[in-house]
């Protein structure tokens, strides 16, 4: 069996691109992305590349050469289902909000939807795959549904049936489409060898063979939900060791290099920073406990939530020691925030640090001024509840208790330094290692500080300002 139409369910951060990729690699396959939310699948079909709904570096290049030749968007399901001889779904698993598990165990309702709405308009042999993170054991019950519209209805005289499989995505965001063109490893997890192997063929036309791994379908699920928590784990890991470098005298990243060289443990993932955030980390490792405390295996539950509970108290530590530092009050003190996507390289704000650490000095009474290089204001006032107030941006050298609590966006990062008493680096945009604080300090109130949170600040060229200057991890 060949794959020559792809229909992918989901146009977010990992179908969008991901899709793209195999459209780009695979110019004989057809690739139908669709997605519920019109609005989202708009922006994909826009001719202006700059509108399209995701950034990543690399996207857009790939767009303009294969969109309306091998690589559709639309919001047209049932049509698209029933041509594909293969479906990836790739929609969110968010934390459950309410009901048994909440606050742990993955929401699978928009996956429910999807394998009904496969099982109601596929036709003929189809190729069932789950892109999205997904808890063990969910195949089993995707294809109880697939099975069961079996059963019901012969379509069209067309006998359906399926094979489910696991092929989790591993991308990073902001390096998305490099990490799909070299993958580390495409994992394919799944029952039959037809499916597997037809599957396989598909990756087969830019990934070499040895890095086209098989394993059977729980294997599968677990790994991508093991990954996660293992990368996630190392950043709790050297942010405790950074707060202990802060009170012993030990700097961080001569901690990280020194233990990253031992070729055991790596020096990936080792960089001190605000706390993970992105929209998978937490939700993954939260759901792995559910897992676990499912499982009656208490003791593995405690281990890895520990690391979510280091990740929230961290986040927390950096807004009080910035309060802390200020006198121990910022009520009606500018501060300026620089970054606020997750990390750099994505318009993306999914459980970044900065919302956590926003809020808090927010709460403190502080007004914030806050820029980023891709995040738009709407979305900073959806994350942090509070509508802009452009007035924030315009102060007194004073007293500015009128506008506690409020913040406006900085469309240039220069405006956002006047009359600031310190700048919090949360964001490593290459930009922010470009200022130049001898010109910036001369619109700080002064005392003013500076926050790297990042470490990605020229630390001499800020003390050559007369600024004072906080390092992450940093004893010294
Ligand atoms: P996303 O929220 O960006 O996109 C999901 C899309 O699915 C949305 O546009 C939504 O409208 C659509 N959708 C939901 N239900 C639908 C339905 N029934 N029919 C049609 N469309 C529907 O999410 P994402 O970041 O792309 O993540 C998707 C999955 O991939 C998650 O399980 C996530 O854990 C996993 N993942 C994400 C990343 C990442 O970097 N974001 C990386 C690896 C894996
Ligand atoms: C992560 C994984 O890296 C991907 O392999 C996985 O596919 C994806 O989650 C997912 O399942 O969603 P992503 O969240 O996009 O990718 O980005 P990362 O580069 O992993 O960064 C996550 C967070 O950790 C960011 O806030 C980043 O700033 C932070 N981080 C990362 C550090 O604080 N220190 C580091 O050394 C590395």
């Amino acid at each position: 069996m060949q794959i020559k139409n792809i229909c992918c369910i989901g146009a977010g951060y990992v179908g969008g691109p991901t899709m793209s990729v195999i459209a780009n690699r695979c110019p004989d396959i057809k690739v139908n992305v669709v997605d519920k939310n019109e609005e989202r699948i708009n922006l994909w079909n826009d001719k202006n590349l700059e509108n399209l709904p995701i950034y990543e570096p690399g996207l857009d290049k790939i767009i303009s050469k294969c969109r309306g030749k091998n690589l559709f968007f639309s919001t047209n399901i049932s049509e698209n289902i029933a041509k594909a001889d293969a479906v990836f779904i790739s929609v969110n698993t968010p934390t459950k909000k309410r009901g048994i598990g909440a606050g742990q165990a993955s929401d699978l309702k928009w996956v429910e939807v999807c394998a009904r709405e496969v099982a109601r308009f596929a036709r003929g042999y189809t190729i069932v795959i789950e892109k999205s993170t997904l808890p063990v054991r969910t195949a089993e019950v995707i294809k109880k549904i697939l099975d069961a519209s079996i059963s019901k209805e012969c379509k069209d005289n067309q006998a359906t049936y399926f094979d489910v499989l696991s092929n989790p995505e591993f991308l990073a965001e902001g390096t998305a489409i490099k990490d799909l063109e070299a993958p580390d490893r495409v994992l394919i997890g799944g029952e039959r060898d037809e499916a597997i192997l037809a599957l396989s063929q598909v990756y087969r036309n830019w990934v070499p063979k040895e890095k086209i791994l098989h394993t059977n379908i729980w294997s599968s699920e677990l790994a991508k939900l093991s990954a996660n928590a293992f990368l996630a784990q190392r950043i709790s890991s050297i942010n405790s060791i950074g707060a202990l470098c802060e009170a012993t005298g030990a700097d961080v990243r001569e901690v990280s290099r020194a233990i990253g060289s031992d070729k055991r443990i790596g020096s990936k993932f080792l960089d001190a920073g605000p706390g993970f955030g992105g929209s998978c980390f937490k939700k993954d490792i939260l759901n792995l406990v559910y897992l676990s405390k499912y499982f009656g295996l208490k003791n593995v539950a405690d281990f890895w939530e520990g690391v979510v509970t280091l990740n929230n108290w961290h986040q927390h530590r950096i807004s009080q020691l910035v309060v802390k530092k200020l006198f121990g009050t910022v009520t009606g003190k500018k501060i300026y925030i620089l970054g606020f996507a997750f990390k750099a390289n994505t318009n993306d704000t999914r459980e970044s640090a900065a919302i956590t650490i926003c809020k808090d000095l927010l709460e403190e009474g502080a007004i914030l001024s806050i820029h980023d290089q891709k995040v738009k204001p709407h979305q900073i006032s959806n994350d942090l509840g509070i509508s802009e107030n452009k007035e924030a941006n315009a102060l007194n050298e004073n007293n500015n208790f009128e506008l506690e609590g409020q913040w406006s966006f900085s469309e240039e990062i220069d405006n956002g330094f006047i009359l600031a008493d310190a700048v919090i680096v949360l964001t490593e945009w290459d930009v922010y290692s470009e200022i130049n604080w001898v010109e910036m300090s001369k619109k700080m109130r002064a005392p003013a500080w500076v926050f790297d949170v990042r470490s990605i600040i020229n630390q001499s060229e800020v003390k050559k300002a007369k600024l004072n200057f906080w390092r992450i991890g940093d004893g010294s």
